[in-house]
């Protein structure tokens, strides 16, 4: 199956309220225990979280490591407006700060971030290369980086299938974002390739989940 692209920013009010207010628990706590499991639970100074939207999991993220400050950077305002709610009774909103940003990033490469993050943007981009220069612009020597999004199924039936074992009580809209993120995600092997044209090809990719995949490693 064809990939088929989806909008790049998450810019309606009313997609942005009802993703903010979903309960993506399950996934986003997969994503923090592979980056616990993957690089323990010691990790320390300021995290960057590409396309953080309304900021879950910077805020999972900013629990589980109470010596990690987040940033977060998305394109869309409805996105990181619908989550100011959520961040600030979070009790970890001294540490996060969620900006307006469109990747990729201009100017010369800044390089501040030991740790960088990212979950469900690389299937929203139109140029998947955005992902991995945002990378090399933002990441410090040696940085950490854990990413984790959708695998593209083998057909539209098999996407239909997991939204109906995964989203079965949704909201319509969440389901029919689900889907077409579905149809939108990118392949390991079209990962793999994007990593070693990217110049990131020591980053190793697994499949932690029938729908997941997580990319990580450290930047050189
Ligand atoms: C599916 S949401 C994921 C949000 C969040 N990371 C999470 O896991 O809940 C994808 C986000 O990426 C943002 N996005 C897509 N393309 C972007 C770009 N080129 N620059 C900045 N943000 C972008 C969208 O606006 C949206 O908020």
């Amino acid at each position: 199956m064809q990939r088929r692209p989806e909008p790049e920013l998450m810019t309606d009010p009313a997609q942005a309220a009802a993703y903010a207010a979903a309960d993506f628990s399950s996934a986003h706590n997969l994503f923090i225990d592979l980056i616990r499991r993957t690089f323990g639970p010691d990790l320390r100074g300021p995290a960057l979280d590409l396309g953080c939207g309304p900021g879950d999991i910077a805020i999972r993220f900013a629990r589980a490591y109470p010596d990690c400050t987040v940033d977060g950077i998305d394109g869309a305002q409805a996105m990181l407006d619908a989550g100011r709610e959520a961040l600030a009774v979070s009790g970890v909103a001294d540490r996060i700060q969620l900006r307006l940003g469109y990747l990729p990033p201009s100017g010369a490469p800044v390089k501040p971030y030991p740790i960088l993050i990212s979950n469900s943007l690389l299937h929203h981009l139109l140029e998947p290369m955005v992902m991995w220069q945002s990378l090399k612009h933002y990441a410090a020597p040696g940085a950490v980086v854990a990413i984790m999004d959708l695998v593209r199924p083998q057909s539209e039936a098999r996407a239909a299938e997991l939204v109906a074992e995964y989203a079965a009580d949704a909201p319509e809209v969440l389901r029919h974002d689900f889907y077409h993120s579905l149809l939108a995600a990118y392949r390991p092997s079209e990962i793999a390739a994007q990593l070693e044209q990217a110049g990131l090809g020591q980053l190793q990719i697994e499949l932690p989940s029938d729908r997941h995949c997580f990319i990580y490693g450290r930047c050189d």
